[in-house]
């Protein structure tokens, strides 16, 4: 019984002792059990390295390599039969014309689908700065930065291939979307703000009798 009450005294205290110091914290580092492969052998970033010949881990880029294709694409263009459309299409990849100059309407077939998916992205990639409006009625005002108001008469005069470009590669303090943003989404956005100017600037009379009367006007 003596033993017994030895051996039951022992294993309380010991688990109060082990079991008491949970929650506490130490700065020492953790002991480990079993520390399956926490500690490899590894090469680290920007450090030294005996091996090569210019003493560094990292690996320059090999002379000559050219980046292909981008983040839409990168499937294809490893592939054997690939062929760079973009050199062969300016218009629809940049809005512009081989002589450099923006192409006036978009390079694709406009369907009321296409003008719906680019209503989808507008709210995803531009409302935030633009406004639902587009008068530039977003998140940045506040803080004094105005994003453009698509409803002024520059912007309303400008090519379809320059609202193309400004969305691609951004302007002034505008950044640039093309990393996320494929070119048929591109032109569907020019499409939506098109879309935009119109309700803001649109005539009775550029309506249809019928199209008026329905509207009571
Ligand atoms: C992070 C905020 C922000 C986002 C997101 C943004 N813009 Fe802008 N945008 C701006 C600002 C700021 C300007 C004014 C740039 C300047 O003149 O410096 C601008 C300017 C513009 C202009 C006018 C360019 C000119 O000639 O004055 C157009 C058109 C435009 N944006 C379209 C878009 C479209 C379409 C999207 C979505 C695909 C978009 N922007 C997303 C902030 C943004």
């Amino acid at each position: 019984m003596r033993i017994f009450l030895a051996i039951y005294l022992f294993a309380v205290i010991a688990a109060v002792s082990i079991l008491g110091f949970r929650g506490s914290t130490s700065t020492k580092p953790p002991l480990e059990v079993f520390p399956d492969m926490d500690h490899q052998a590894r090469y680290k970033p920007q450090a030294e390295n005996e091996f090569f010949a210019d003493g560094r881990n990292d690996r320059p880029i090999p002379a000559g390599t050219v980046a292909r294709g981008n983040y839409f694409n990168q499937v294809e263009v490893f592939s054997e039969d690939f062929e760079d459309e973009h050199l062969g299409d300016t218009v629809f990849h940049d809005g512009k014309n081989a002589d450099g100059s923006f192409v006036q309407a978009p390079p694709l077939e406009v369907t009321f689908e296409l003008i719906e998916q680019g209503r989808e992205k507008y709210a995803i990639f531009c409302t935030a700065c633009h406004g639902a409006a587009g008068d530039g009625n977003g998140v940045t005002k506040p803080y004094g930065v105005l994003a453009a108001n698509y409803h002024d008469d520059r912007l309303r005069g400008e090519s379809d291939g320059y609202i193309y470009d400004v969305i691609m590669n951004g302007k002034g303090l505008m950044l640039p979307l093309k990393d996320r943003i494929s070119p048929e989404e591109g032109w569907a956005i020019v499409l939506y703000v098109r879309a935009l100017q119109l309700s803001q600037n649109a005539n009775a009379e550029d309506l249809t009798a019928a199209q008026r009367t329905a509207l009571g006007l």
